[in-house]
C-alpha cells in the first residue's frame, strides 16, 4: 500500500473507512501521471503501489506508454464529458478525478474503463511503431490475404495482446472471483471489471484499413493491415456504454433490493456500478462537486448541453460577447494578404 498519499485520510477517518479507501486512492494514483507529470520520469519518484512499482522496475521502458496513456484517457474523458454535468475535470493532487475516482459510480467505472483502454493504446502504438523489443507489429497476418480478391496483409497490424496484458497486470489485483452470484461486488472488482470492459473497447473497434497499389490508382493490388481506432472512437463507444450501465449488489450492504439489480453475470460489454450517482446540479465541497453554475450552456439545444438540463432548471444569464475577426482578406500583388477586421456579437448563456 502507498504510504505517502494515504497520510491525510489516515488522520481524518475512521479505520473502517480507510481501510475500504485508502488501497483505491493509491491504486489509481499513476493516473496522477496525466494532470502533474514529474520532471523525471523514474519508477522510484511515482506513486505506484509497491506491485506496480516491480512491474515498473522490470520493465522502465514503458513508463512513458503509460504516461502517455494517462493522458490520452483524461483528455478523452474531458472531451466526452465536455458538455454534461459532471464534467471529468481532475485536480493537481495525487486524487486525480477526487471523489468520483472512489465513489462507486458509472463515473468511476467510465474512468476505470478509459484509463485501462489507454494504456493497452498507448503500449500498443509504442510495440507498432518499433519502440519495444517485447512486442511488435502482428507477425501472424503476414504473408496471409487472398490474391484471388486482389489483397495481401501488409505493413504493421497493431498488435494489441502486449498492452492488454500490460493493462492488466499494471492496473488490476489479483482478484480470481471478480463476482459471485451471492457476494455481489467490491469496488475493487467493480473496477476490475469496468477496466476489463475498457480493454475489450480497444479489441472490439479495431478495423482494417487497406491502400491501394497498381497503376495510378487501379487498386489492383491492396495491402491490408489491422488498426487500432482512433483513441475518440474508443471513447464514444465507452460513452454509450456509460449512459447504457448497469447497478449490480454491494457486498458489502445486505440490504440491497434485488429486484433493481443485473444479476451476474455481466458482460464485458457492460459497465457496472455499485452507487447512484449525485446529480451534480449544486455545489458540494466535500466532495469537491463544483455544480454546474456558471457552466455555458446552448440556448436551443435539447440535449444535455442544453441550459435546461445543464442548468437543473434553474434558469441562465445572456451575456453578449464580441468577437474580433480577420476578414475578407484579399491577396495583394506581390506578397502580402490584407484584411478587415470583423466584429461578431454573440449571445453566450451560463447558468444560474
Ligand atoms: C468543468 O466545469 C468547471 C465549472 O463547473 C470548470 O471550472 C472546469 O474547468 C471544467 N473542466 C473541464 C475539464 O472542462
Ligand atoms: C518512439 O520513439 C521515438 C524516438 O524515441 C519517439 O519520438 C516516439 O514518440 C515513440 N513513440 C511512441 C508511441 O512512444
Ligand atoms: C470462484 O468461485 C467459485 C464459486 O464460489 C469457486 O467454485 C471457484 O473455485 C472460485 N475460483 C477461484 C479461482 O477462486
Ligand atoms: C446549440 O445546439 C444546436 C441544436 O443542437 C446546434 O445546432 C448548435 O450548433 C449549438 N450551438 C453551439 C454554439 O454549440
Amino acid at each position: 500500500m502507498e504510504r505517502r498519499g494515504c497520510g491525510v485520510l489516515q488522520m481524518f477517518a475512521l479505520t473502517l473507512l480507510w481501510v475500504s479507501v485508502c488501497p483505491q486512492c493509491c491504486r489509481a494514483s499513476w493516473m496522477w501521471l496525466a494532470v502533474s507529470p514529474p520532471e523525471q520520469l523514474g519508477c522510484a519518484d511515482l506513486p505506484l503501489s509497491p506491485r506496480q512499482r516491480e512491474l515498473c522496475r522490470k520493465k522502465p521502458f514503458v513508463l512513458p506508454s503509460v504516461q502517455d496513456g494517462a493522458r490520452l484517457a483524461v483528455s478523452e474523458c474531458q472531451n466526452q464529458f465536455r458538455h454534461e454535468r459532471w464534467n471529468c475535470s481532475t485536480r493537481e493532487d495525487r486524487s486525480v478525478f477526487g471523489y468520483e475516482l472512489t465513489s462507486g459510480t458509472k463515473e468511476t467505472a467510465f474512468i476505470y474503463a478509459v484509463m485501462a483502454a489507454g494504456l493497452v493504446h498507448a503500449v500498443t502504438r509504442s510495440c507498432s511503431q518499433g519502440n519495444m523489443t517485447e512486442c511488435g507489429c502482428d507477425a501472424r497476418l503476414r504473408g496471409g490475404g487472398s490474391s484471388a480478391e486482389g489483397w495481401h496483409w501488409g505493413g504493421c497490424s497493431d498488435q494489441i495482446q502486449y498492452g492488454t496484458w500490460f493493462s492488466r497486470r499494471f492496473m488490476d489485483r489479483d482478484v480470481k472471483n471478480m463476482s459471485t452470484s451471492t457476494g455481489g461486488y467490491t469496488l475493487v472488482t467493480m473496477n476490475q471489471h469496468n477496466s476489463e470492459v475498457g480493454r475489450q473497447a480497444i479489441d472490439g473497434t479495431m478495423s482494417t484499413d487497406c491502400r491501394c497499389h497498381g497503376v495510378s490508382g487501379s487498386c489492383a493490388v491492396k495491402t491490408c493491415w489491422r488498426t487500432m481506432a482512433a483513441f475518440e472512437r474508443v471513447g464514444v463507444y465507452l460513452k454509450e456504454l456509460y449512459e447504457r450501465s448497469v447497478q449490480v449488489s454491494d457486498r458489502s450492504k445486505r440490504k440491497t433490493r434485488r429486484k433493481e439489480m443485473q444479476r451476474p453475470p455481466v458482460d464485458k460489454h457492460r459497465l457496472i456500478f455499485l452507487n447512484k450517482s449525485p446529480n451534480y446540479c449544486v455545489a458540494d465541497r466535500r466532495r469537491g462537486i463544483a455544480g454546474t453554475r456558471g457552466r455555458s450552456c446552448n440556448r436551443t439545444s435539447s440535449g444535455p448541453d442544453g441550459c435546461n438540463l445543464l442548468c437543473c432548471g434553474r434558469g441562465y444569464n445572456t451575456h453578449v460577447v464580441r468577437h474580433v475577426q480577420r476578414c475578407e482578406c484579399k491577396f495583394v500583388w506581390c506578397c502580402f494578404v490584407r484584411c478587415r477586421r470583423c466584429e461578431t456579437m454573440n449571445d453566450m448563456h451560463t447558468c444560474k
